[in-house]
């Protein structure tokens, strides 16, 4: 059911359907005069459609591996393509969600949403879009409302509605429904996972929870700290829809945790 990872890359650095690729990166960063390294010779791939969760303890450069495939920070060695070409800095290709994303608190849901797109598609087209972004994430009715009126659950709709619209070609999100009680970071996984079947992007979706991994992932890669690196990868064979409740479903949540090292427990 495990392997070790394996990359096979061509010449051009392109490997077959891979949306994303991270080959043999190497963080470290200089704190209090010495050098600390985060990420350690991490070799990995997403193919095209993929949804991918990272899963590792607190502190093992799971953000810091999300900021440098979103080309916000430069890797100290290795490097990241995306369909095959390089990152460098940000761009359109990618889109990130945070734990908790700031929206302008001046502007309605409809119009945090449409902020990315502005002045770029004419003004009746662009309605258009964010009337279909606000329904797929089911804020129609509150397409006027401002941030401070909304719930956390919904506030985290719009930020996934105005990356979305954007049309990325690879979504990478950082815990997204952390900051969200349990019942609404249900209804928002099962959002997700219907956004993706109608949108089809690619997902690398961190996460501290090993539930929420077994319900989302095709794979997952499990990371160690000390410094992080990917410990173990495993594809969950589970057919979708998947149900939380069920032996299957337990058998996968014991078997990744299993592979959590104790120190690395989350
Ligand atoms: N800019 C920075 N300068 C120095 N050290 C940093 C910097 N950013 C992160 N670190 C260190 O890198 C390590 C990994 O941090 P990172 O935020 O990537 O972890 P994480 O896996 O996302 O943790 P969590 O699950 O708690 O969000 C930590 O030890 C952190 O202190
Ligand atoms: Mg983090």
């Amino acid at each position: 059911m495990t392997r070790r990872l394996r990359l096979v890359v061509t010449p051009s650095g392109a490997s077959a359907g891979a949306a994303l690729q991270a080959v043999d990166l190497n963080c470290v960063f200089k704190t209090g005069g010495a050098d600390v390294k985060v990420l350690h010779d991490l070799t990995f791939e997403v193919k095209e459609g993929e949804l991918v969760c990272l899963l590792g303890p607190s502190g093992c450069g799971k953000s810091t591996l999300l900021k440098i495939i979103a080309g916000f920070l430069a890797p100290s060695s290795g490097r990241v393509l995306v369909q095959g070409r390089a990152v460098v800095k940000p761009g359109a290709d990618r889109g990130v969600v945070f734990q908790e994303d700031a929206l302008f608190p001046w502007l309605t849901a409809a119009e945090n949403i449409a902020f990315g797109l502005k002045g770029r598609l004419p003004g009746k087209a662009l309605a258009a879009e964010v009337t279909r972004y606000l329904e797929l994430v089911g804020l129609s009715p509150f397409r006027d409302y401002l941030p401070r009126q909304l719930s956390g659950g919904m506030k985290q709709r719009v930020a996934m509605a105005r990356v979305l619209i954007l049309k990325p070609q690879l979504l990478l999100m950082d815990e997204p429904f952390g900051a969200l009680d349990a019942q609404t970071r249900e209804e928002m996984q099962t959002l997700l996972l219907s956004l993706w079947a109608e949108l089809g992007h690619t997902i690398l979706f961190v996460t501290h929870d090993i539930n929420e991994a077994v319900f989302l992932a095709d794979r997952v890669l499990v990371m160690e700290k000390g410094p992080g690196r990917i410990r173990r990868e495993m594809r969950v064979a589970l057919p979708r829809p998947r149900r939380k409740e069920g032996e299957a479903f337990h058998r996968w949540y014991r078997q990744i945790r299993s592979e959590l090292r104790s120190e690395d427990r989350l």
